[in-house]
């Protein structure tokens, strides 16, 4: 059986982290709206124009333009062995439309990473990410952000655009309001559960792993934080 995931979760809470190692230890793709959309800016295509002063306000992007984005990624030949969705989907349109392209496919495993707004607000405004492959830095302070290179590709590290505290707590006002209610979307599934985020990451990544097992073997239901 084919693992379809999305993870869900507020802008900070571990979302990239967890489904990048999940994805790499599964042999699937990690698909994430974001990283496609800041890719979409730095080549500078249509899209990426639209999207760079919505995305760096702290808004959404338009549901047309994000679902044509991702029925084109989940059409490629990767992605037919399964796939983890990353800030995809964020909105309840999103949602629908996600339902009708899984269609024919196995079904889809939903995990609510659930963390603190506080820690939120600290995590995103003190993350430092590479410049050149968006990987994020680990336990490296902004006085040593010109001085320490990337760990993955030696690139120079940055603050991404998004993650000054008023456009964080912007991007927390459009969570609450367009994608919480995802939650309540999902929450009656047999295939979702939810994972508690405010723990180190390896205890995250194996609440979520478990979760994955459980959710795939067609465990008792999980909407309670582990
Ligand atoms: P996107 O890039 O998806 O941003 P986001 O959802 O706000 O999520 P982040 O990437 O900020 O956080 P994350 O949950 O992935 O956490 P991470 O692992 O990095 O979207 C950006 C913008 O694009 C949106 O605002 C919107 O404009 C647009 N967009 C994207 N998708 C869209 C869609 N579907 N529709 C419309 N518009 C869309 O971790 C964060 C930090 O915390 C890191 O420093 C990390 O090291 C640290 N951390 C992680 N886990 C832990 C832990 N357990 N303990 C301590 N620290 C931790």
């Amino acid at each position: 059986m084919a693992l379809n995931l999305v993870v869900l979760g507020p802008p900070g809470a571990g979302k990239g982290t967890q489904a990048d190692r999940l994805a790499k230890a599964k042999g699937i793709p990690k698909i994430s709206t974001g990283d496609m959309l800041r890719e979409a800016v730095r080549a500078g295509t249509e899209i990426g124009l639209r999207a760079k002063a919505i995305m760096e306000s702290g808004q959404l992007v338009s549901d047309d333009v994000i679902i044509g984005v991702v029925r084109e990624r989940l059409d490629k030949p990767d992605a037919q062995r399964g796939f983890i969705l990353d800030g995809f989907p964020r909105t309840v349109a999103q949602a629908r439309a996600l339902d009708t392209l899984m269609n024919g496919r196995d079904p889809l495993i939903v995990v609510d990473i659930v963390v603190p707004e506080a820690a939120l607000v600290e995590r995103l405004t003190s993350r430092l990410v590479c410049s050149t492959c968006g990987t994020n830095a680990e336990g490296v302070s902004v006085s040593a952000m010109d001085t320490t290179p990337c760990v993955r590709c030696g690139g120079q590290l940055h603050k991404r655009s998004d993650d000054s505290e008023a456009v964080v707590l912007e991007r927390l006002k459009v969570y609450r309001r367009d994608t919480q209610p995802l939650v309540d979307y999902y929450r009656s599934r047999p295939t979702f559960r939810a994972v508690n985020g405010a723990q180190p990451m390896n205890r995250v990544y194996e609440d979520l792993a478990e979760a994955v097992d459980s959710a795939a073997s067609g465990g008792a239901l999980g909407g309670a934080v582990r």
